[in-house]
């Protein structure tokens, strides 16, 4: 029998092109047109899954698309780790921005690209192949589920009521999640944090059609103009969020909690480089790490009004629309935040227009305890196999059914994440490094050693 190492060394070109089969399937959730990929996709996982050694294997219908269900129980008496994960995508676009087809991955300079790569196929299939190594070695420490849903870009609307239901057949010690990033290969991190999210569409409308901008314009309110005005009184000089309340509840840092974030290493320079940006913005009095993983956040997603095809068009619209979206940080709650949204965007309507807000889907931030069990197997497996000890850090971005998990089922969740925030995420071109997916392979049966020896 091989060791778990020899096993992935033997096995690391076919589990390599199973991710490459999974990410040709266009699984984007957000678009039906996709229903049966998205489907299909879900049988693929189930499917690998059975063929890894997992036991109970379902492809669980909802409303909206199945969540892949699956179990291997070795021994009721050890801790039982729940693996969670998506197999559905974002929607590729804009796809003339991609240098070559988002679901027919290349591999350029050691990394895959293609969408999915990292968020979250990538990620999610480490978890298949590490515990098919351990089933193929005789290494399994832990009983395992799995629970890889098909809904989480476009807000997970059905997994609370799959989890509700199923609590018993979810009973776990644990869920370890990789759909986060690290810092870099040379500095590991694990997040520790998630923010929360709310967000909303915004409708300004003016006359009751579109306008000749001459015939009209001077004595009608334009809608874009008004909504713009609007968006831009948001922030204030300090690009503070100038929505009444918006800050009451969030939990500051100490100043110790703030050294310890700003001492992992963040070249500025690089940063601004990377993006092509000639200068960071931002909250004052706050490093850029504090700003996207601690402070909550309000961005504008997408604007639109009037005429914005070829050429020249003289029209003063009837409307103008806007999805923004909050990120919230601990101890913010997202109904509270829309509506806080939702009020003073109305209050700051003039009288000219008729404003209306839509709330879309939310959620809320979560921190993972730094001293719990999951958080030092998690320190340890990545020590053994990067050589390094983790930092915490948090994450700027969202997983909101994390803290439905908490509520619902009483666990914690360990964000395990092998990603970088450069991968392009949800943008063209996303990527992952090889290397990447086999640290991960190679790390999670670690995090399994080390929890159940932790847990007894
Ligand atoms: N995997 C991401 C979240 C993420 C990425 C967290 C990187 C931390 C670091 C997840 O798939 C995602 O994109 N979430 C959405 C929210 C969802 C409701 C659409 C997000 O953060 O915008
Ligand atoms: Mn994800
Ligand atoms: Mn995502």
């Amino acid at each position: 029998m091989s060791t778990q190492s020899e096993y992935i060394t033997a096995n690391k070109d076919r589990f390599l092109n199973e991710l490459l089969d999974l990410l040709r399937i266009p699984s984007v959730s957000a678009r039906s047109e996709h229903n049966a990929d998205t489907l299909q996709c879900a049988e693929a996982v189930a499917q690998k899954l059975r063929d890894a050694g997992a036991e109970g294997v379902e492809v669980c219908a909802t409303e909206g698309h199945p969540i892949v269900y699956a179990h291997k129980i070795i021994d009721p008496k050890l801790p039982t780790i729940l693996v969670y994960g998506h197999y559905d995508v974002q929607p590729p676009d804009p796809l003339e921005l991609w240098t070559s087809p988002p679901f027919e991955p290349v591999i350029k300079d050691g990394k895959i690209y293609a969408r999915g790569a990292c968020d979250d196929k990538g990620q999610m299939y480490m978890h298949v192949k590490a515990f098919e190594t351990m089933m193929q070695t005789n290494t399994l420490t832990c009983n395992v589920k799995f629970m890889i849903e098909g809904e989480e870009e476009v807000g997970s609307s059905n997994l609370g009521k799959f989890v509700a239901s199923n609590k018993e057949r979810l009973k776990a010690d644990v869920i370890l999640i990789s759909d986060t990033s690290m810092i870099s290969m040379d500095t590991p991190s694990i997040d520790v944090g998630l923010r929360g999210l709310a967000y909303m569409e915004v409708e300004v409308v003016g006359p009751n059609r579109d306008l000749h901008s001459g015939v009209y314009g001077g004595a009608v309110a334009n809608p874009a103009t008004i909504l713009a005005k609007m968006i831009a009184g948001m922030h204030d000089e300090n690009n503070h969020i100038t929505i009444p309340g918006f800050y009451d509840d969030v939990n500051n840092l100490t100043e110790a909690e703030r050294k310890d974030l700003n001492a992992a290493p963040f070249d500025q320079a690089e940063f601004n480089t990377d993006l092509g940006i000639t200068q960071e913005w931002g909250e004052k009095g706050y490093s850029t790490f504090e700003r996207t993983g601690t402070r909550p956040t309000l961005e504008v997603n997408g604007i639109w009004s009037g005429y914005t095809g070829e050429g020249a068009k003289t029209v003063l619209p009837s409307k103008a629309n806007a999805k923004i979206s909050m990120r919230l940080v601990p101890n913010q709650n997202s109904d509270k935040i829309s509506k806080l949204f939702a009020d003073y965007f109305k209050s700051v309507a003039p009288p000219t227009v008729k404003v209306s807000v839509h709330e879309h889907h939310g959620g809320e931030p979560y921190l993972t305890p730094t001293d719990s069990i999951p958080y030092l197997a998690a320190s340890k497996a990545i020590e053994k196999s990067f050589g390094k000890k983790p930092i915490p850090t948090r994450g700027g971005g969202s997983i909101p059914i994390v803290a439905l998990f908490e509520r619902e089922l009483g666990l914690k969740s360990m964000l395990f994440g092998f990603g970088l925030d450069s991968d392009n995420l949800h943008s063209p071109n996303e990527k992952y490094d090889i290397f990447n997916f086999y640290k991960g392979i190679e790390t999670i049966p670690y995090f399994y050693n080390y929890f159940a020896e932790l847990s007894n």
